[in-house]
């Protein structure tokens, strides 16, 4: 049986700071972080939306009757998450009025939690083949004013329906992981910010992907020249080609040039938005599918390289089914991007240093500023309040 991604929803906040006008600002010289980093827009969230919000405007996109009543199975990989006990997907799925007899659950690896809730999907639809499992992965990164880190901040989310018989992409058997106990990023629970070894984070990403990546092959009959693409998690744009080049030399140059320019294609969304942690991968894929100037054939194959620091890593791959672009959202996410807004550095810093109470108190928050369908009107007696300006 076939199973892999039927749909795919993204949602980014609509608010965004330029990187050049960052640059400038944090007294560094813009092309750090256009070229060095990679990145040219940072996705900035107010107030009035949070991981749940993002991942259920993601969702609202994508869902149709159909799925609310197919749906049995939420699973929401966050690292930014809302509450210690209760799940972010319980949320999510009543703010979509999804269908009471359901698994609602959160689940935590840093970037690695989206690909963990993928294959506890594979492994639901395989003993389920009637049901469809709505996947999210939503978060909001975050390592301070003034950090190394800042200019790979973002936020924002990707939702997935992982059924039988996908419309895009079906997702193969064969992957290939690894765990190892190291602190390259981490965010301790009293923390709302990451502590991170940048350098040695950015070592550990390419050692991870060429250890799960050596096993693929060594584990297959396949190489490089089987693939059309490969999506990587990208905390920056620069990061997935540095492991890119690793490998690139296994194949001859008309290939190479091929993988470089489906590897562009794959780095346009997060590009604009920043790092979104769980969802980041699928952005990548996403952005391949929706950006690329030609369609990909049909059968092409496109491997995914997923990372979450402290860390785990998994090579997996997926096969595009026929017409998979007629599910695509493409208009939906070129209206996103084109109706965002571009806030001042001091506006940015403002936002960001605005959080909501941490003492217990209440808070009302301002939703009409906000053009996002669900959103976070305010806290009450410790209860995060939620609104569906839809329903
Ligand atoms: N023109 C062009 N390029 C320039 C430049 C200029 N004027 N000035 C500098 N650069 C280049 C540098 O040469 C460097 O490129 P290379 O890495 O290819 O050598 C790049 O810009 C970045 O410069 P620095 O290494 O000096 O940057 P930094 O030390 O200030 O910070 C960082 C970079 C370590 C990534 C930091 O932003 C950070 O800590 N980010 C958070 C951690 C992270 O994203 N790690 C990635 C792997 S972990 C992961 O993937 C999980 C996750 O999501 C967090």
């Amino acid at each position: 049986m076939k199973i892999g991604i039927d749909k795919i929803g993204f949602y980014t906040p609509n608010l965004y700071v330029d990187m050049n006008k960052l640059a400038v600002a944090r007294d560094v010289e813009p092309e750090k972080f256009t070229i060095g980093i990679g990145q040219e827009k940072m996705a900035v969230p107010p107030l009035t939306q949070d991981s749940v919000t993002m991942a259920a405007n993601a969702a609202l996109e994508i869902i149709d009757e159909v799925d609310k009543e197919a749906i049995d199975f939420v699973i929401f990989g966050t690292e930014t998450g809302i509450d210690h006990s209760k799940s972010a997907a319980v949320y999510v799925h009543h703010l979509l009025g999804l269908h009471p007899n359901a698994r609602s659950i959160e689940v935590k690896h840093a970037c690695y939690g989206a690909t963990a809730a993928i294959q506890m999907a594979k492994g639901h639809i395989a003993l389920n083949p009637e049901s469809k499992v709505l996947v999210l992965g939503s978060d909001i990164a975050r390592y301070g004013l003034n950090t190394a880190g800042e200019s790979t901040q973002g936020a924002g989310a990707v939702a997935l329906i992982i059924s039988a018989n996908p419309k895009i992409m079906t997702l193969e058997d064969k992957s290939t992981y690894l765990t190892s106990d190291i602190m390259d990023f981490w965010r301790p629970i009293y923390s709302d910010k990451a502590f991170v070894n940048g350098k040695f984070s950015n070592e550990q990403y390419i050692a991870f992907f060429n250890t799960v990546w050596d096993k693929f092959k060594e584990e297959t009959d396949m190489d490089l020249n089987d693939f059309e693409a490969i999506c990587y998690h990208l905390p920056y744009t620069k990061m997935g080609l540095k492991a890119l080049r690793t490998i690139l030399d296994d194949v001859p140059e008309d290939v190479q040039e091929k993988l470089k320019a489906n590897y562009q294609a794959s780095t346009q969304y997060n590009r604009n938005v920043g790092n979104i942690y769980t969802g980041s991968l699928y952005l990548s894929l996403l952005s391949l599918l929706e950006e690329k100037s030609e369609d990909l054939d049909s059968g092409s194959r496109i491997g995914l390289f997923s990372y979450g620091s402290g860390a785990v890593g998994e090579f997996f791959t997926g096969v595009l089914e026929p017409n998979y672009q007629e599910h695509l959202y493409k208009n939906h996410h070129d209206e996103l991007f084109a109706s965002r807004k571009e806030i001042s550095v001091s506006e940015y810093e403002e936002i960001f240093e605005e959080t909501l109470p941490a003492d217990g108190s209440n808070i009302e928050l301002d939703i009409n500023e906000d053009p996002a369908p669900i959103c976070l009107s305010g806290i009450t007696d410790n209860m995060r309040q939620y609104v569906n300006k839809l329903r």
